[in-house]
């Protein structure tokens, strides 16, 4: 399959990153959510993004203006009647994205692709609410977006090998480096990261130390390039909550409780970065 006009689904963090991605490489791309004003926040990251690729010299002004005319506004799902790919990256909610996966089966070609950029949520679960399980699959980009290399790329039970080949391909197509692996609760890069954050989030809550230091420990002693507190305050609190949910209840292992602090900050609605507070203030 020829991939030349896909949806993406989300305009936040990662949806507007998954957009810019696709369009700089040639691919026609409608970023589709909820409200004008959210595909207009996500359409003013991107311009910005770009603005300091012409800063830099990275891209010429007619280069960055062909890669934004490539991208259509959109918030009527219906505009997914001729896409090839669709890339899902709303809120991590099942029931948020098992009903846009239910639609988009009934509005979307029937050979397209259904993927999502989930972060824990079983993808065998999302593909069972459409009558295309072969055809629906996980695309995990990292964020930022445009900075990392990995996409995890996530079978459900249905998938097929040819989707599966496609997606890979796709993701190389953007620049990406592709990586397989199966579904099962946060696949393999939540698994891991999330516990170690959630870890973090205890070490504050037991006082065991100030956000800070927790950082600088990880930072300085671990060689990672942000400190676990202030990477959670970029994925956005709620995202990690929802994922440590998840590890919870797929593996059923009390280690993967959820610390009641970040319970708390997501009740509070501070929410990291995206709400101007969480560990840290912004
Ligand atoms: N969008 C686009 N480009 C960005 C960006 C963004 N949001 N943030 C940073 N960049 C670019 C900058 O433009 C800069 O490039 P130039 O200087 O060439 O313009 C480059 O990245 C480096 O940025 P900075 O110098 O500002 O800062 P830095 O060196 O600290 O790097 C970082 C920033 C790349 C984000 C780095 O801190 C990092 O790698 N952090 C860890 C990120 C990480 O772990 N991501 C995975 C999160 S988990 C996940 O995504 C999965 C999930 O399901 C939750
Ligand atoms: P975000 O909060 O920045 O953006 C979510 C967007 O979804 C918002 O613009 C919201 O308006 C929109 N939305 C919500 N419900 C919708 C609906 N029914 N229809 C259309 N749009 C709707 O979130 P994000 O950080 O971009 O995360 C999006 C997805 O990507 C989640 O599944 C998350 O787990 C996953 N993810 C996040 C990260 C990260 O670091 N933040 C990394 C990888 C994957």
């Amino acid at each position: 399959m020829n991939i030349r006009t896909i949806m993406v689904l989300g305009a936040g963090q990662m949806g507007s990153g998954i957009a810019q991605v696709a369009a700089e490489t040639g691919i026609q791309v409608i970023l589709y959510d909820q409200h004008d004003q959210f595909v207009q926040r996500g359409l003013n990251t991107i311009q910005k993004n770009l603005s300091r690729d012409v800063e830099k010299g990275r891209k010429s002004e007619a280069e960055k203006q062909a890669v934004l005319a490539r991208i259509k506004p959109s918030i009527d799902l219906a505009d997914a009647k001729d896409i090839q790919l669709a890339i899902e990256a709303v809120v991590e909610n099942r029931d948020v994205k098992c009903e846009l996966f239910r639609q988009l089966d009934a509005l979307a070609p029937q050979q397209a692709i259904l993927a999502t950029n989930t972060s824990s949520l079983p993808i065998t679960e999302i593909a069972a609410v459409t009558t295309r399980p072969e055809l629906v699959i996980g695309m995990h980009f990292m964020n930022p977006v445009p900075v990392m290399k990995l996409v995890e790329v996530i079978r459900g039970l249905a998938t097929s090998d040819e989707t599966t080949n496609i997606i890979s391909r796709f993701a190389k197509h953007m620049n990406k480096v592709p990586v397989e692996v199966n579904d099962f609760p946060g696949f393999v890069s939540n698994r891991i990261l999330m516990p170690m954050i959630n870890e973090a989030i205890y070490c504050v809550y037991e006082g065991i130390a100030k956000p800070e230091a927790i950082d600088e420990v990880m930072k300085l002693g671990m060689n990672h390039p942000m400190g676990p507190l202030t990477l959670a305050d970029f994925i956005g609190l709620d995202t990690c909550l929802s994922i440590m949910e998840v590890l919870h209840e797929g593996l059923g292992d009390t280690k993967y409780r959820p610390c009641p602090l970040l319970r708390k900050y997501v009740k509070a609605g501070w929410l990291g970065k995206k709400t101007g507070r969480g560990f840290y203030n912004y």
